[in-house]
């Protein structure tokens, strides 16, 4: 049985699409995306989701996803740019079956308030030479669950935020997150 699979997304998507490519050339094979889940109607990440053939779910509110989530046996959440915070209830109730993708090396540049562009802005303001992304398991303190994969990224002397960010996401996003769904889908669907 393969691990059933709801992406979660508030924006344009890019780690979504990652996923969905990542599927058609079986890097995941053992679960399979079977929903995309937005807070915002207006999505481009649900545009993916509907060119790709997967159903797209826009929640009125945290109840609303949840009850849609059971409806269709969702056995992992993936949080691909999902920007709205989950409450301790939901997050018990898919204890360690959520995972999210980080845009830096965790512990630095994580926690509350820091996600997207600022994330890339705080690096380069610290001076660090060295960024990535992590992928970890979510828990109820913001990026603080275990951390399930990294991936590293030089700064080069002439980034800005949005060049790192780019970097980032083509260098180390795109390419982490499927190869941590493979892994933690393959974990679930071995019954682990
Ligand atoms: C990006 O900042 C990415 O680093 C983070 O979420 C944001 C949007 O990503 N994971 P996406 O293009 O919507 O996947």
């Amino acid at each position: 049985m393969k691990t059933r699979i709801a992406v979660l997304v508030s924006g344009g998507g890019t780690n979504l699409q990652a996923l969905i490519d990542a599927q058609k050339s079986g890097i995941i094979k053992s679960g399979e995306i079977v929903l995309v889940g937005s807070n915002k109607a207006d999505a481009y990440a649900l545009e993916r989701a509907k060119n790709a053939g997967i159903e797209g779910f826009v929640m009125r509110d945290e109840t609303h996803l949840l009850e849609k989530l059971a409806e269709e046996k969702i056995d992992l959440i993936v949080l691909a740019g999902f920007l709205k915070i989950l409450s301790e209830d939901f997050i018990r109730a898919y204890e360690e079956r959520i995972i999210n993708i980080h845009p830096s090396l965790i512990p630095s540049f994580c926690g509350k308030g820091a996600y997207g562009l600022k994330v890339h802005e705080m690096a380069l303001e610290y001076g660090v030479k060295v960024t990535g992304a992590t992928v970890h398991f979510v828990n109820e303190i913001p990026d603080g669950g275990r951390i399930i994969a990294q991936k590293a990224v030089e700064i080069l002397e002439d980034d800005t935020p949005e060049t790192l960010q780019r970097r980032v996401m083509e260098q180390a996003e795109w390419i982490l997150l499927p190869q941590a769904v493979e892994m933690v889908s393959e974990n679930i669907a071995k019954g682990e």
